[in-house]
């Protein structure tokens, strides 16, 4: 059981590096430029807010991608059935992400304003569901297993940003 809780999280790793690094990368590349353009959806508020840009979106992808690969070729303990599986959570991470944020605006959320579990988890559900649409889920990831990474991610996810905030990388502590 254990096993296959920490095998899911490096599994998943692609997804956490891709929904962790842009918090860092912007802050010292020092360029933001949103990936919705300043742009405004039909009920007046940002499509996605100045949360999301595309370096953001670029160091994240690359980064999540890079470390399953590097997974991968080291022995693979995450279990990545092909080298193009990370590519996939690191992507589905980000979109999820995205998507998120495009749900918070239109729910009248401003940028960095918390959503309980979409923020927490909405990056994870996607990473999955896209890697699951050309690989299937693991074969050895049961649904217990699948409950308790959603668990330590939420949890992993608190503690990760707090740490940013106490670090001055972020405005907000969740
Ligand atoms: N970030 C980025 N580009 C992305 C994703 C994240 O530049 N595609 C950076 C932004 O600096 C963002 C930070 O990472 O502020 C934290 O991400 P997140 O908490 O997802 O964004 P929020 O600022 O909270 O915005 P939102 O309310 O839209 O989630
Ligand atoms: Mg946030």
């Amino acid at each position: 059981m254990l096993a296959n809780v920490v095998k899911s999280i490096l599994y998943v790793l692609p997804a956490y590096v891709a929904n962790g690094s842009p918090v860092v990368g912007v802050r010292f590349l020092g360029r933001r430029t949103p990936i919705d353009l300043g742009a405004r959806a039909w009920d007046g508020r940002r499509v996605l807010g100045d949360g999301k840009t595309i370096e953001g979106l670029i160091i994240g992808v690359s980064l999540g991608t890079l470390t399953g690969l590097i997974l991968y070729l080291c022995g693979n303990p995450g279990g990545h059935r092909a080298a193009l599986e990370p590519l996939l959570l690191a992507l589905g991470a980000m979109l999820g992400d995205i998507l998120g944020s495009f749900v918070k605006r239109r729910i009248g959320l401003r940028r960095g304003q918390p959503a309980p579990c979409l923020d927490q988890l909405g990056f994870l559900v996607a990473a999955l569901a896209l890697s699951s649409l050309v690989y299937g889920l693991p074969s050895w990831m049961d649904s217990s297993t699948l409950l308790l990474l959603l668990v330590v991610t939420g949890l992993l996810h608190l503690g990760t940003n707090y740490l940013a905030y106490l670090l001055g990388l972020k405005r907000e502590p969740y």
